[in-house]
């Protein structure tokens, strides 16, 4: 590994999916989100103007099994020798034309949760590339911001997530943190790990209901399957995730635009004129 987890609070395991793993990816990426759900359950549902996710994707994702995945990933962190951890949430995401970085930050979060990311397609510097700023989540931070002249004096410990895609990232959102301009595309998943009792005891902080579909129950999942039973309630309700959103986006948050042409291209196929999938 390039770097302890436990030292600098992150560490990168380049080629962790397949060349051909993210090229399958792409494609069924670029097809899902291509619409928002107005057009039918499978797709994207829009978050912002530049970002939007589908929604529960271990069910929605056919070409790689993301139940086993996040089982690979989970080995990962028994090797950096965190135990009974579960797997509390998992999402995927697009952004693109977005001219902001996100700010550095900390997520001020306990529980030690580790987050996973792996980068399907974008993550360059003008396509969102994470950032981090190793060994930052030792610090006692008080305030979510890092205090003036800080990032300056730690430029050397910047880590810039811009590698292969297909790399996992696993880090500590406690450490300071940010990503790139996002004008170009970028396609990420993205795996929450908690400990049970921190799921359980916080049921609206980071962790949502994990879709376990019967396509995708196979025995390397059965086998693992302590993993995904996380203490997650029926009614979690936790911020950023379709939990929270499910009852609550008219329109899968479509804007006007993208509602009137839904309409005229189901108008154009029902009178025989638009493209038939
Ligand atoms: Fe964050």
């Amino acid at each position: 590994m390039e770097s302890n987890y436990k030292i600098d609070g992150i560490v990168a395991i380049e080629g962790f999916l397949s060349d051909e793993q993210i090229a399958n990816l792409r494609k069924e990426c670029n097809d899902l989100f291509s619409y928002t759900q107005l057009m039918g359950p499978g797709y994207s549902v829009r978050l912002s103007n530049f970002v939007s996710e589908v929604p529960y994707p271990t069910i929605k994702i056919n070409s790689v099994n993301l139940l086993e995945v996040a089982v690979d990933i989970h080995k990962e962190l028994e090797k950096l020798d965190y135990k009974d951890y579960k797997l509390a949430h998992v999402a995927l995401y697009h952004e693109n034309k977005n001219p902001n970085e996100l700010i550095w930050h900390s997520d001020m979060r306990n529980g030690g949760l580790i987050r996973a990311q792996i980068v399907i397609e974008g993550g360059d510097l003008n396509s969102g590339a994470f950032r981090f700023v190793k060994g930052t989540q030792k610090l006692k931070i008080n305030e979510p911001f890092p205090p003036a002249g800080f990032l300056e004096k730690e430029k050397d410990n910047i880590m810039v997530c811009n590698k292969k895609n297909g790399s996992l990232f696993l880090f500590d959102t406690i450490g300071y943190h940010s990503k790139c301009v996002c004008m170009d595309t970028r396609v990420s998943l993205m795996f929450d790990f908690l400990p049970l009792d921190y799921i359980v005891n916080n049921p609206n902080d980071v962790s949502s209901d994990i879709a376990l579909s019967s396509a995708k129950i196979s025995p390397k999942v059965i086998e693992n399957i302590d993993l995904f039973v996380n203490g997650v309630q029926n009614d979690s309700r936790s911020a950023n995730t379709p939990d929270f959103y499910r009852f609550n986006k008219p329109f899968s948050g479509a804007s006007l635009k993208e509602i009137v042409n839904t309409f005229k291209m189901v108008f154009l196929r029902k009178i025989g004129k638009g493209k038939v999938n």
